[in-house]
């Protein structure tokens, strides 16, 4: 089914008259957040090669076209439901799913859909700047599509909120578009969301770890007892896919290129790279470890209560439920090691308290099979030089290992110590000013590269690698 309306869907919007006067009340809204917040420079005169999902048919569900960014039809779109579906997990384990919330619950649903729901815009405010230091057309393209779908999914939330949660939920909506990111009154609402990325390195390691969080919290909710919000967050997980693919496939051209630029005579050694105009290994695993750490902050404390109410009530699984085998999760535990008095311990935790950690178990080695796959990339080059993952301890602002000064490895540090080696781990000032030096200059033609990242295997949609991804009217 493809959808015409001025609001493409799939949930049969001109039936319900209420509920379509109200979106098409934040449609402008939407717009004129967009236009302020959204990339910045590309907005009028910019035609931009995109995907938009038109319907929910695996075989069909997108297509490609020139679009000028504020004309993007941003539609909602739920997977097709799954027949007598039963809730997979929890308290109401084998229960028919919800098809409306229930009033108990109404809160802490509202609550898990705003803290989703205001991550979408956040990133796009995020990446706004972006577009002036491009290496590539096809990179411009990326970056675009990424921002277009992430308020895809912004819409996605603000139709479970304008659908189930009556007023309050519209004033939810509303606020959606109030918050802004790094803003001081008015933040987004998570850390990480907060950050600037103001280099394309810092944006293909957001894609990669931050977008992976994503994908993390979208599995969770995918298992949810809510229906429409398992069915919203299923068809989201479609389009995530290919944001980790911008922020691995980023990096890895970037490897490929140090590694290129560090066999050319006259260099060898990692710090040679910068003065050929590349980007050195160490710069890029301290930009590993920052992204990496603020992301695994995303998944919550070790030890959590809400997360035990979350799973007991059905609100929000674990990724990959139904390859659990215990799904009511009442007599297991989990084993959580934290520092009692300088001594380590190891303290037993009833599995439904230690769900956060459950699930970045799974967020750690998703990330460790993309590192690597990264890793190949060197070795294939014949470099012995290697990532590494970051201990789960290091650099961490939430949880129980919060503040506490962990090298990457997991050993604690003294902090004088910790203090003296954070350039060796962390982005330093002088990181970020070579970043900005090196992509000073934006590369807007076709088939170009910038000399610090290398061209993709292949373009996108099958087209070319040098296709005019992005072209500008006449
Ligand atoms: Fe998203
Ligand atoms: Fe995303």
């Amino acid at each position: 089914m493809i959808s015409h309306e001025r609001i493409p869907n799939n949930v049969d919007l001109s039936s319900n008259k209420r509920l379509q006067r109200a979106l098409e009340h934040w449609q402008p809204r939407y717009i004129e957040w967009w236009h302020d917040m959204g990339p910045q420079g590309f907005q009028h005169y910019h035609q931009v090669y995109l995907r938009t999902a038109v319907s929910v048919e695996p075989d069909g569900w997108c297509h490609y076209d020139y679009v000028r960014m504020p004309e993007y039809r941003w539609g909602i779109f739920l997977a097709p439901p799954v027949r007598d579906r039963k809730i997979g997990f929890g308290d109401f384990f084998g229960e028919p799913a919800w098809q409306e919330v229930p009033g108990e619950f109404r809160n802490p649903l509202k609550r898990l859909i705003v803290l989703q729901g205001d991550t979408e815009p956040a990133s796009v405010e995020q990446q706004r700047q972006l577009g002036h230091s491009c290496p590539s057309l096809y990179d411009l393209r990326n970056l675009f599509q990424v921002n277009v779908e992430e308020g895809r999914h912004l819409w996605a939330m603000v139709y479970l909120l304008h659908t189930y949660f009556g007023r309050d939920g519209r004033d939810e909506a509303e606020e959606m578009l109030e918050r802004s990111s790094g803003h001081d009154d008015k933040p987004r609402m998570l850390e990480a969301f907060n950050e600037p990325i103001d280099n394309w390195l810092d944006f293909f390691m957001f894609a990669m770890f931050t977008d992976r969080d994503g994908k993390s919290q979208l599995m969770s909710l995918a298992e949810s007892a809510l229906d429409p919000l398992s069915r919203t967050t299923r068809f989201m997980l479609t389009e995530e896919a290919h944001h980790l693919f911008v922020g691995e496939t980023g990096v890895a051209r970037i490897l490929q290129r140090t590694a290129e630029l560090m066999k050319s005579p006259g260099s060898g050694l990692s710090g040679d790279v910068r003065r050929l105009g590349g980007i050195d290994l160490p710069l890029i695993q301290r930009h590993l470890n920052f992204w990496f750490s603020a992301s695994v902050d995303l998944h919550g404390s070790e030890i959590s209560t809400n997360a035990a109410t979350y799973f007991a009530n059905g609100l929000k699984g674990r990724a990959r439920e139904d390859t659990f085998e215990d799904h009511r999760a009442l007599h297991q535990t989990y084993e959580v090691s934290a520092l009692d008095d300088g001594e380590w311990v190891t303290r037993k935790v009833p599995m439904r308290n230690a769900m956060n950690e459950v699930l970045r178990d799974w967020y750690i080695g998703d990330c460790e099979a993309g590192i690597t796959r990264w890793n190949k990339i060197l070795e294939r080059a014949g470099l012995s030089d290697r990532l590494y993952v970051p201990s789960r301890r290091f650099n961490r602002k939430i949880g129980i290992y919060a503040g506490l000064p962990f090298d990457p490895w997991g050993q604690l540090l003294r902090p004088e110590e910790f203090e003296r080696r954070r350039h060796e781990w962390l982005p330093t000032d002088a990181d970020k000013a070579f970043l900005k030096s090196l992509t000073v200059t934006p590369v807007y033609e076709a088939g170009q590269f910038a000399n610090w990242i290398a061209p993709p295997q292949r373009g996108i949609n099958r087209q070319p690698v040098d296709f005019e991804y992005v072209r500008r009217d006449e």
